[in-house]
């Protein structure tokens, strides 16, 4: 498929200023003066793996170096938290954490409430009573422990469900069995009471393609923000998962309408794990990595032209370690090529795009 113009721009690199400047016949984009100020940088960040973060000094130097955010891959689940119902392990989230503070680095913690990576003894509750205590009590622990330190959580993931047209907006999870939609509600109250000043996100995938249940997604994402407004429940952001399907297209006009309906909320967008599953592209590694890179910046010009993300985080760093290699396996055998570094923690063309926005050049 030829790429258009915009996709050939973003892939070689030319910015909005640059092609502004072209069309008007300057030298260079510095010569538009300030009239058509430089956009603010978008920090960019990466989930951090615990168990290759303490394996690997390469993945860490890589957080350094590239990272003005960093987000707890797992460490801030129930999983990893509540694997024992009578206390809470943040051994794994404090090491992050720390690393990041220590570092300058801020953080996202993911995520507050998910109807996945539950231990056994949360999937087994049955009362409205006992899941409405152990959620408003896991919330207020996690939330007062990291309060000014997290300044942005995914209050909710994956709440939606995978195709909203059949059978109604929510996912059925334990959650939502036995409190109902108010699930959310108590969710994003709670940490709201705890933190106030925290910027609290609903967190969903599957937003970025033109199927009617996509559709349907990015209407019931809107529709819970702007039910929990009218409550006076403070939701500062929806974020985006952004997993991108190399192999599919990206509905442009209903990403940016959403942009638009986003902004009408008063709400920021955040592109919270931003990765490209090429599974079913050609083996060969240049080309996937073009093909991956000019997808993330059409997807990022569709939606930096109408609002600027408050962040990109991308689901990793490195190919050496995405859940993308066993999750969509290529029949190849060969190794997906998700994310913005090589397997060598070399730079791919993907982390030229993300850098583009991080230094505010597009
Ligand atoms: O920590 C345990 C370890 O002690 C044990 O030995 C090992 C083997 O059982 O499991 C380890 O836990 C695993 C954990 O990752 C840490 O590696 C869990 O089994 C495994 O299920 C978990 O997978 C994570 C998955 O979410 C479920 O929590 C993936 O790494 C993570 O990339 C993935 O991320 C999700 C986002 O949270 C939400 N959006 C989709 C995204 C991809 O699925």
């Amino acid at each position: 498929m030829p790429l258009r113009k915009r996709d050939r721009d973003n892939a070689a690199g030319l910015t909005r200023r640059d092609a502004l400047a072209a069309a008007a016949g300057l030298a260079s984009a510095a010569a538009l003066g300030p009239a058509l100020a430089a956009p603010a940088p978008i920090p960019f960040g990466s989930a951090a793996q615990i168990e290759t973060f303490r394996a690997d000094p390469r993945y860490r130097q890589a957080l350094l170096t590239y990272c003005d955010v960093i987000v707890p891959m797992n460490d801030l689940k129930w999983e990893a938290i509540r694997h024992d119902r009578s206390r809470f392990d943040f051994s794994g989230a404090d090491e992050l954490v720390g690393f990041a503070e220590r570092n300058g680095k801020a953080l996202r913690g993911h995520a507050l409430l998910w109807g996945e990576a539950l231990p056994p003894w949360a999937r087994e509750m049955s009362t409205r009573a006992e899941a409405e205590r152990e959620l408003v009590e896991h919330i207020e622990t996690v939330v007062d422990r990291y309060k000014g330190r997290i300044a942005t959580w995914d209050v909710v993931n994956e709440v939606i469900k995978f195709d909203p047209l059949e059978g109604g907006p929510m996912r059925d999870t334990i959650w939502q069995r036995l409190l109902g939609p108010e699930h959310v509600e108590i969710a994003f109250r709670t940490a709201a009471r705890v933190d106030p000043k925290a910027r609290l996100v609903l967190n969903d995938f599957n937003f970025e393609e033109g199927w009617p249940g996509t559709a349907e997604r990015r209407r019931v994402a809107l529709d819970i923000c702007r039910r929990l407004k009218d409550k006076g429940i403070p939701v500062h952001g929806i974020g985006m998962q952004a997993h991108l399907y190399a192999e599919n297209s990206l509905d442009i006009d209903g990403l940016q309408a959403f942009m638009v309906e986003i902004g009408k909320l008063g709400l920021d967008v955040e592109i919270t794990e931003l990765d490209v599953i090429d599974w079913k592209l050609p083996a060969d590694a240049g080309t996937r990595d073009r093909a991956a890179a000019s997808l993330v910046g059409s997807f990022l010009n569709a939606i930096v032209s109408v609002r600027r993300p408050k962040a990109i985080v991308t689901w990793g760093l490195s190919d050496r370690y995405s859940w993308i290699h066993d999750t969509f396996p290529r029949k190849d055998k060969a190794k997906a090529r998700p994310l913005p570094l090589d397997a060598d923690f070399k730079p791919k063309p993907m982390m030229a795009v993300l850098d583009r926005y991080r230094r505010g050049r597009a």
